[in-house]
């Protein structure tokens, strides 16, 4: 499938897809690169984000964005850009070496401490960073990043979604796209009198976990919404999308986004919503925060039986 270059207009876009059409969809090209947008200032959870990104609060002992890289790492993934903001260097700083802290925890016998930053590690250059200046909306964040993107297929990950499941999310997704090709993203239902706050999926046949996607709105009304099944932040897209999106058209809540641009590939590729396995929590909301915090301790063996006693403390008030 020759892709194409990204300066172009969305009219470019369409036509290379129109080009590559369904037939050639079997010529799949490896996933390797993942976009994190991290440039939101989180001021729902103020005041503990005023001096630090939301993206590096824990889920018990690790924060949203690590969860967000080793999801990724375990889909395949080897080059990550993250899409970011003023007051973020915490995120950089949080994937490179700490020296001091490993030559301490190296002359105390902290052996377990320092295995664990190792393991963690990241191969020297998988990481770039590109600065979203203006918060002009997810769509507008990841054309940001369409340098890195050049003419691959790649992963997002929205590090506020964070997802409980035995086959790590992204991967789910990763496999799917292996199989058929084009675009695809993680769903999920919700309540229909939540769907203003998704995007929202019309739905075609469905096979098993996997939906063909008709349609796409951003934060629809209830009464204008096509389904209740929602996207959630885990997506794997082809490149045209760059395309659609430098056109930098405003839509739901007069911001660029990424729903309207991928509902322009909507009949010229494959176009999947994988209904994930596992549990996704909102962590950019507090109780959905707090929720993650209490499934993913009572997750681990070595918290697990812990958590469950003193939650018994609780359930009676
Ligand atoms: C973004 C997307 C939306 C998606 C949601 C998932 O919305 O625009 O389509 O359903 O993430 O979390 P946001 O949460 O940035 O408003």
């Amino acid at each position: 499938m020759a892709l194409m270059a990204h300066g172009g207009s969305s009219a470019d876009a369409w036509a290379e897809l129109a080009a590559c059409g369904h037939e050639e969809s079997h010529l799949v090209k490896p996933l390797r690169k993942a976009v994190l947008p991290v440039a939101g200032l989180g001021t729902r959870f103020l005041p503990a984000t005023k001096a630090m990104p939301k993206e590096m609060l824990p889920v018990v002992d690790k924060p949203l964005i690590q969860y967000a890289v080793d999801e990724a790492r375990a889909a395949g993934i080897e080059q990550f850009c993250m899409v970011t903001g003023r007051g973020k260097t915490a995120l950089i700083d949080h994937f490179d070496i700490a020296f001091e802290l490993e030559a301490t925890l190296a002359e105390r016998g902290k052996r377990e401490a320092l295995e664990l930053l190792r393991e963690e590690a990241m191969p020297p250059g998988s990481i770039t960073t590109v600065r979203q200046q203006v918060p002009l909306g997810l769509g507008h964040a990841i054309w940001c990043a369409r340098a890195f993107i050049g003419d691959d297929p790649f992963a997002i990950l929205l590090p506020d979604d964070l997802v409980l499941s035995e086959t790590p999310c992204l991967k789910q997704l990763a496999d799917v796209y292996r199989d058929t090709g084009g675009n695809v993203v993680a769903v999920t239902e919700v309540p229909h009198e939540q769907t203003n706050k998704y995007g929202i999926l019309r739905i075609g046949e469905a096979a098993g976990n996997r939906v063909e996607v008709k349609g796409l709105v951003e934060k629809p009304a209830p009464k204008d919404a096509p389904s209740n099944l929602s996207i959630i932040g885990r997506y794997v897209l082809l490149p045209e999308v760059i395309g659609f999106l430098s056109q930098m058209e405003r839509g739901a809540g007069n911001e660029v986004q990424l729903t309207d641009a991928m509902a322009k590939m909507i009949g010229f590729a494959p176009f999947h919503g994988l209904k994930f396995e596992g549990r996704r929590f909102d962590c950019g909301d507090k109780i959905g925060f707090l929720e993650a915090q209490v499934a993913f301790a009572l997750a681990r063996p070595d918290l697990g039986p812990a958590v469950r006693a003193f939650l018994k403390n609780y359930t009676d008030l």
